[in-house]
């Protein structure tokens, strides 16, 4: 029998019939009510296993070197020709790198993808990275409209972690995109080599499923907030989880929240006639206490009252980043049936400056009892994070917590948009998601969270203040704030990824736009940490 529970509690709001209160899904009409969008995102390229490439798919030839690995689909003559472009362009096989061959033998192209990380010395293949050359190459893939074989994987692992890459590189977002000459490739790829069942298994079981995850959070970042707001955020993961064993998930209106104390989440979203919510999804596929992922979910973040000035104001749709991130990590945990228990909280709701919006100087009561003195409306992440947190260690007692939000500018100018910033209170929390950044390839850079700051944070007239803290730098005043509300004695770790949830440009794991950052990540922190 399945276990699979979808409980939704108090889904319509008592207070509806106020002017301010939020529209229910009773009501029908939200925004313009016109969708922008009748469709979906073009097809992607689908993906198989096979021992031979297929004879006529253009071939992507992963590089380790400078050097031509075997190719059983290459004859020899095909092979010299190869080999003479090699040492004219001087190709390296540097990750990253890619060269383009045309009209050898009867192969529509041939691609070499560079896969070298020559500053990478280690044991194994740490030199190598199989994921950024496939995903590479299939960026600069995007308009070729023939059928593509992966070659020259050594064995099942990297002919696995080439799909990765070759999946997560080839996102698209387009289902706005109406006046569009050609669309993206959506031809397949075969990742040929010797342990094709081997591979395909290891497909099958995990990777496909976090790839599939990470697509849905690049989705919901992507996604405007005319059509993501707290509401549909929950509909369309409720969607994504249907069917999927082991998942119980819990949704909190405003009413509900109202009633359980929660005046920090409430208090965001009363500036906008779209309810807040609060998502519990929880995966029991091990035994023991779960470990509790926290998201922040901001549909839009205008700033509220204090409000933000309009460049860039756009990318506020991808506020919800934290919360997409950790339902996502959720899925993939649970779709692959790893054995671990998780509960991952998202804290939505849309920060708009409205007739009802909270003001700055407004005194709010959290969910434990604790009182915030909002001196910034814009300072609202830490608000919505600090009523879920209390929430989740009192009502699901997990082992330990760890909370993801785009939280602060100030992470993104300390250390850019290769690392997101991780603040611990102790050293084994803060290993163990630094091993987890290295084996993932979802980059972390510890910052600061000294007791000194902690001072910093308190309020003249409540017990913190949300802002106008001049003695800590603001990545680490947001990080106290929120651990302010979770127990010294709880392993907790903070990460603000402020600076990393968006792409200015195209990386191999990720085309311009949604990184879908977090979910490799939280999925190898959850594999290796498991609950007493
Ligand atoms: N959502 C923003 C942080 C942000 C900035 C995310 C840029 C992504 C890109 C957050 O709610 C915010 O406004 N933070 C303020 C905090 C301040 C008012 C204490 C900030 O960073 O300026
Ligand atoms: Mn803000
Ligand atoms: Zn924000």
């Amino acid at each position: 029998m399945p276990k699979s529970k979808i409980s939704r509690l108090a889904m319509f709001s008592a207070l509806s019939t106020l002017a301010f209160a939020a529209p229910t899904s009773a009501q029908s009409v939200v925004g313009s009510g016109v969708p922008a969008s009748t469709v979906s995102n073009s097809a992607e390229r689908p993906i198989a296993f096979a021992d031979q490439a297929p004879a006529d798919a253009g071939l992507i030839i992963l590089m380790q070197s400078a050097e031509l690995p075997d190719i059983p689909a290459l004859s020899p003559a095909e092979r010299s020709a190869v080999e003479a472009a090699i040492a004219s362009a001087e190709f390296k096989g540097k990750t990253g790198t890619n060269l383009k061959l045309r009209g050898i033998g009867n192969r529509p192209l041939i691609m070499l993808a560079g896969a070298a990380q020559p500053d990478k010395a280690g044991p194994e293949d740490a030199g190598l990275d199989w994921k950024s050359a496939a995903g590479s190459a299939v960026q600069k893939l995007m308009k070729e409209g023939s059928e593509l074989a992966i070659v020259g994987s050594p064995d099942a692992a990297a002919m696995a972690e080439a799909a990765l890459g070759l999946d997560l590189g080839q996102y698209r977002f387009d289902r706005y995109q109406t006046d569009v000459e050609t669309a993206p490739a959506a031809q397949s790829v075969t990742i040929a080599g010797p342990s094709a069942s081997a591979a395909q298994a290891l497909w099958n079981n995990r990777y496909k499923h976090l790839a599939d995850s990470v697509r849905m959070v690049r989705d919901l970042q992507s996604e405007p907030a005319n059509t993501l707001y707290p509401q549909s955020f929950v509909d369309r993961v409720n969607a994504a989880f249907k069917g999927v064993p082991n998942i119980r998930i819990e949704v909190l209106d405003e009413a509900a929240m109202r009633k359980m104390n929660m005046g920090a989440i409430v208090g965001v979203g009363q500036g906008s006639p779209r309810g807040s919510r609060m998502m519990v999804v929880s995966y029991t596929g091990g035994t023991g206490a779960p470990l509790a992922l926290a998201g922040k979910g901001i549909t839009f973040d205008t700033g509220g009252i204090s409000i933000k000035p309009n460049k860039g104001m756009w990318a506020m749709k991808a506020d919800m980043s934290g919360a997409a991130a950790v339902m996502g990590t959720a899925l993939s945990l649970a779709k692959s049936r790893a054995p671990v228990n998780i509960v991952a909280v998202a804290a939505l709701a849309e920060n708009m400056p409205g007739a009802n919006a909270q003001r700055p100087g407004d005194v709010v009561r959290t969910y434990g009892g604790k009182t915030i003195e909002i001196l910034s409306t814009d300072a609202e992440g830490r608000l919505v994070l600090a009523d879920a947190v209390q929430y989740v260690a009192d009502r699901y007692k997990p082992f330990a917590l760890v909370d993801i939000a785009t939280l602060t500018g100030s992470v993104g100018r300390a250390v850019g948009d290769q690392y997101a910033g991780l603040f611990a209170r102790e050293d084994e929390i803060a290993d163990r998601l630094l091993k987890a950044a290295e084996d993932s390839g979802e980059h972390l850079w510890r910052l600061p969270l000294h007791p000194a700051y902690a001072k910093a944070i308190r309020s003249d007239i409540a017990d913190v203040k949300n802002s106008g803290v001049t003695d800590a730098p603001g990545a680490s005043a947001g990080a106290h704030f929120i651990g302010y509300f979770i127990d010294e004695s709880m392993p907790w770790a903070h990460l603000d990824i402020a600076g990393v949830d968006w792409n200015n440009s195209a990386k191999p794991l990720t085309p311009k736009g949604a990184s879908g950052f977090g979910v490799r990540l939280l999925d190898q922190l959850a594999r290796d940490w498991t609950a007493k």
